[in-house]
């Protein structure tokens, strides 16, 4: 009998929070076999600080990086045309693929026809145009097509249950897209995307719930946000707060807005993911602008310094459960 062990990556907001730095520093301790994308399509852009390289990812799971086999998981939606041209990308930045990327054979495929339409209809919600929620729909409505039926792509099929059961005993990094305030069901609709963002979604990837070990929520110590609804409120904190965080989108390059965290949103997803480790980045961000709060109960608190920022916030992740020494501040790109 093989066992199965998994860890899984979450962000607690709206995207951006940095999975990828996460995963990347997990690759490196955690002694994983397989590093799977669990949600998602190329609509995700995951940047990767890697031997002093930037990458930009966005179907491509971050085990890669390790020489870690690296799954675009059943629950993704995943776009051919992108998915070749990340393989030649990162071949040519000295990452070896060989043999280390596979994709779950009932995954269903992005066509240029749901890029189309997305490029078309997605302003509404403002996506990111990559096909996501055309391809979703359609997987849903039963007439998508499965990543079998494309012959470009069999050299990378694997059966994830084969995969996950029939081989040997695997430890898993399950490596999420977008965010809990971005979840077709928790999030804040129609402002979402079409996937599960959440634990939940990791599961659905032909793996049992016993399996989950460490459950990783990443946030940001301010919130941002890209898309059609209005977020950022009145104020040139805020502005500051992008520029000092050069927040552009990595996949559109669209400005994010940004927004103090939310207390409430953010135990919300720490409770309902069963997050046991909170990594917070870009601490550095809200020390250069010099300024410190959040909403809590309603109204806006402010902190006088970073350490009473993190106090608070420590304190009230402690009173749901999550352990102190799990909480991590972070304030380097390439480092928890
Ligand atoms: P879609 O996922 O492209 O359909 O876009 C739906 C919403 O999710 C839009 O507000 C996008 O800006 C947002 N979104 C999608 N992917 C990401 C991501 O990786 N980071 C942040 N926002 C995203
Ligand atoms: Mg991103």
């Amino acid at each position: 009998m093989s066992t199965q062990i998994v860890d899984c990556i979450v962000d607690l907001q709206y995207g951006d929070c940095g999975k990828g730095k996460v995963a990347h520093h997990l690759c490196k301790t955690g002694g994983y076999t397989h590093v799977l994308r669990y949600n998602g399509g190329a609509n995700a852009g995951h940047t990767i600080f890697h031997n002093g390289k930037k990458f930009i990812t966005h179907q491509i799971p971050a085990g890669v990086f390790f020489g870690i086999t690296s799954v675009v998981g059943n629950g993704c939606v995943l776009d051919p045309v992108q998915f070749f041209s990340e393989l030649k990308m990162l071949e040519e930045g000295g990452v070896d693929t060989k043999g280390k990327i596979f994709i779950a054979e009932n995954t269903h495929v992005i066509t240029s026809a749901h890029k189309e339409e997305d490029g078309r209809e997605g302003a509404r919600i403002g996506t990111t145009g990559r096909g996501n929620g055309p391809a979703y729909r359609e997987k849903y409505g039963r007439t998508g097509k499965r990543a079998t039926e494309f012959p470009e792509l069999k050299p990378y099929l694997v059966n994830l249950y084969d995969e996950w059961f029939e081989k040997k005993d695997v430890k898993i990094l399950a490596e999420g897209a977008q965010g809990f305030g971005l979840d077709i069901d928790w999030g804040d609709y129609p402002f979402v995307t079409s996937s599960h963002c959440t634990t939940p979604g990791v599961l659905l990837n032909g793996l049992p719930p016993g399996a989950v070990r460490e459950v990783w929520g990443v946030a940001k110590v301010y919130e941002t946000y890209v898309g059609s609804k209005k977020f950022q409120p009145e104020g040139e904190v805020f502005d500051k707060i992008a520029d000092v965080g050069e927040e552009y989108g990595a996949t559109t390059g669209r400005r994010r807005q940004t927004n103090w965290m939310n207390m409430k949103n953010l135990e919300r997803a720490i409770r309902m993911n069963g997050v046991t480790h909170v990594v917070f980045n870009k601490v550095d961000v809200l020390r250069t602008v010099g300024a410190w709060a959040v909403y809590d109960k309603g109204s806006k608190v402010e902190f006088k310094s970073e350490k009473e920022m993190n106090d608070f916030v420590t304190n009230r992740l402690t009173s749901i459960g999550v352990a102190e020494k799990n909480i991590f501040f972070s304030e380097s790109k390439d480092k928890i």
